[in-house]
């Protein structure tokens, strides 16, 4: 059997957690890879509203193993309030969520370095959602961090108390006021939590599962352009969101990799700083925001808007070798004339169709191809009434991209998700 991979494919907020939640009874396993705290999985059903931040969006299915992989850097604290949120809506995670011995802990003093890091960066702040994300992953990859077979660990307090001492010093660099009591006794707490969990060599367990011919789905957060490697650097968060970071996030050989699905927007948004060439600061992006409800789901902040970004799209779509795509939230535009859909960038005077290296080195205008609105309410929609101009302009995205639209979301709930190739099936 081969894992397929599940990838935002913009800037993240794409819709992940509701469309791994509808295909997820197809999957005995789900697996996370990559990210942290920073990611938030909205997932709407029965009425029910659930943001997901580290736990797999396969948590409300009983028969599904979820996995959080060893790529995934995980905070105590948030683990736990996430777990408790679960109890108290009837779900055991303890049956069916297992944690990679592998994963690093986010420490207070990472969430503090993040903040401390951002002040200081003032005006060219990234915009960071501030839990420690990228402190973490820096730790990791200065062989500093603690991972989570650490907690069981008799020097666990001692390798604990060696690392904060690290980062106080830096925060005094920094010159950054805290209190760290503030925040350590509810992160002891959420190692307590951790332990109760099955902590496992899930790269074994995964590869097992392969011969066993269970069927996995890696399920990616953040957007592929806000990849470490391959997003508007620095403007990024500190993993590999792309289709390798499944890979190397949870220990799958390549070949191993069976279908590649890419979500996107029917337009574009991200919360944060950086570049975003069709960003629309008027009233139609306005509109999309109150549209499209586009506020953050981990820090309520309001998301940048625009139109599709096709060159932005077909990179993205290169490095992970999407074979299928998803699109979500074609009900934001229902009540526009015009639809628009950047297919060219003018950069120093020159039309292309990818996206360079640096997007403000030089002037950039995006070149667009408008769309006639389909203004019809997408509520009642079903599989065989898509109105002929939200057909239209699935078709030309298809035919730009080359690889096909297999499922339309169309609202947030579950059944408001249409399939256009039978994948669901
Ligand atoms: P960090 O990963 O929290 O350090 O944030 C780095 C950048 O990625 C910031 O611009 C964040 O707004 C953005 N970001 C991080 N996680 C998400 C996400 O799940 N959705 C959208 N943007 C995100």
């Amino acid at each position: 059997m081969k894992a397929d991979v599940l990838l935002g494919l913009q800037w993240g907020d794409e819709g992940k957690g509701k469309i791994v939640d509808v295909i997820a009874p197809k999957y005995d396993i789900i697996a996370r890879f990559q990210g942290g705290p920073n990611a938030g999985h909205t997932l709407e059903f029965n009425g029910l509203k659930h943001v997901l931040h580290l736990i797999p969006s396969g948590i409300f299915h009983e028969h599904i193993i979820n996995i959080i992989g060893n790529g995934v850097v995980i905070d105590p604290m948030v683990f736990k309030r996430e777990i408790l949120a679960l109890e108290k809506l009837g779900v055991n995670p303890r049956k069916n969520l297992f944690i990679s011995k592998r994963a690093h802990l986010i420490l207070p003093t990472h969430r503090l370095l993040d903040a401390a890091s951002e002040a200081a960066k003032g005006k060219e702040k990234i915009g960071s959602t501030l839990r420690g994300i990228g402190p973490a992953y820096m730790d990791k990859t200065g062989r500093n961090g603690l991972r989570i077979g650490d907690i069981f660990s008799p020097d666990f307090k001692k390798k604990y108390d060696f690392l904060t001492e690290k980062h106080k010093q830096l925060l005094a660099l920094y010159n950054f006021q805290y209190d760290l009591k503030e925040h350590e006794p509810s992160w002891f707490d959420g190692i307590e939590t951790i332990k109760q969990f099955k902590c496992i060599e899930s790269e074994k367990y995964l590869n097992d599962a392969f011969a066993e011919k269970k069927t996995i789905l890696a399920e990616g957060a953040q957007g592929s352009l806000l990849d470490i490697d391959f997003g508007s650097y620095p403007f990024v968060t500190s993993s590999n969101t792309v289709c390798a970071g499944a890979c190397t996030g949870l220990g799958i050989a390549p070949n191993s990799i069976g279908k590649v699905i890419g979500i996107f927007k029917a337009y574009c948004t991200r919360v944060g700083s950086g570049p975003f060439p069709t960003e629309l600061n008027d009233a139609t992006g306005e509109a999309l925001r109150k549209a499209g409800n586009e506020f953050g789901s981990t820090t309520g902040r309001p998301r940048r808007c625009g139109w599709l970004d096709l060159p932005a799209l077909r990179y993205a779509v290169t490095i992970s070798g999407v074979t299928e795509l998803i699109m979500m939230k074609a009900d934001v535009l229902s009540d526009l004339d015009t639809i628009k859909v950047c297919t060219h960038y003018n950069y120093n005077g020159e039309k292309i169709d990818f996206l360079p290296y640096d997007l403000t080195a030089f002037p950039l205008t995006p070149l667009y191809k408008d769309f006639k609105g389909w203004k019809t309410n997408l509520q009642k929609m079903s599989a065989d009434t898509i109105p002929a101009a939200l057909e239209n302009y699935i078709r030309f995205i298809e035919q730009e991209i080359k690889v096909p639209v297999s499922i339309i979301s169309v609202g947030p709930d579950r059944t408001q998700t249409f399939d256009r190739s039978g994948v669901l099936v």
